[in-house]
């Protein structure tokens, strides 16, 4: 996969949180484009590894199984592609889109061809409806300049009966666990961030989370974008969420 932005230094504004619409997509996947080389490790550190846990129970939760045509939308590195692949057993397809390059290239080491990999924009997707049984996203529709198209993007493309689950992050229910993620959340992930030399990209996770829908919000949004079936799961107190529906 070639690297098309060449030898060009990534701009990330500086506070792309605040961005919208087209400066948002290109701030987004430069940022991203940024911290591939990190992102991984960086992960792992965060979630203290819990993240396999949560998209195994993802995986689970929308009954991902042999024969199934999954996709991955902003698959990034390809972590929710390895629970997938394991429920596929050999047998079905999964295929991941993103539109940061340097991401794919992460996923490809890891997969070779055992899945597919495209450039795309979870906004505007490149398949004719009906054409998956399940679609996965992992921490992605925060960052996407539409949400609304992304979801309407992602109930065009599944077969009627097809299963989603979308985890991203969420903010605690709880007073009391919540003032303390919060204040910990705000703190500790830049600063890691800084130890890795990508501040900004780190300072995005929890502002993009501030300003990310209430589960109630999201819950809503997939309703009119068609899902049904609309279940919530939280996970690490909180911090995390599980949406999952159905195209009737
Ligand atoms: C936080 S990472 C999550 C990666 C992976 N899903 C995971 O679970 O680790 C967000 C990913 O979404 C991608 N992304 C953001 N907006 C996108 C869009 N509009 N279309 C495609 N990919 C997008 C970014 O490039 C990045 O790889």
């Amino acid at each position: 996969m070639e690297d098309k932005r060449g030898d060009m230094k990534p701009k990330t504004p500086e506070k792309p949180w605040l961005t919208q619409g087209d400066e948002k997509l290109i701030a987004v996947r430069e940022m991203f484009a940024e911290i591939a080389p990190s992102y991984d490790r960086v992960n792992s550190v965060m979630s203290l590894s819990l993240h396999h846990r949560w998209r195994q129970a993802a995986v689970k939760a929308i009954g991902i199984k042999p024969g199934d045509k999954v996709l991955d939308l902003c698959c990034g590195t390809g972590d929710f592609l390895s629970p997938i692949l394991k429920s596929l057993e050999n047998s079905g397809e999964a295929v991941g889109i993103d539109f940061c390059e340097p991401m794919l290239r992460q996923a490809e080491q890891k997969f070779g061809d055992r899945v597919q990999l495209m450039v795309a924009d979870a906004c505007k997707l490149p398949f004719a409806e009906e054409s998956f049984d399940c679609v996965t996203v992992g921490w992605g529709l925060r960052n996407v300049p539409d949400l609304r198209q992304a979801l309407s993007e992602a109930i065009r493309v599944l077969k009627p009966s097809g299963r989603f689950a979308t985890l991203d992050m969420a903010r605690p229910r709880g007073k009391v666990v919540g003032a303390v993620a919060e204040k910990s959340f705000h703190t500790i992930v830049p600063r890691l961030g800084k130890l890795v030399g990508h501040s900004t990209a780190y300072e995005y996770l929890p502002k993009s989370t501030e300003r990310f829908l209430s589960r109630q919000a999201l819950k809503e949004e997939m309703e009119a974008a068609g899902f049904a079936a609309i279940t919530i799961r939280d996970f690490f107190f909180g911090n995390i969420c599980l949406h999952t529906g159905v195209k009737p």
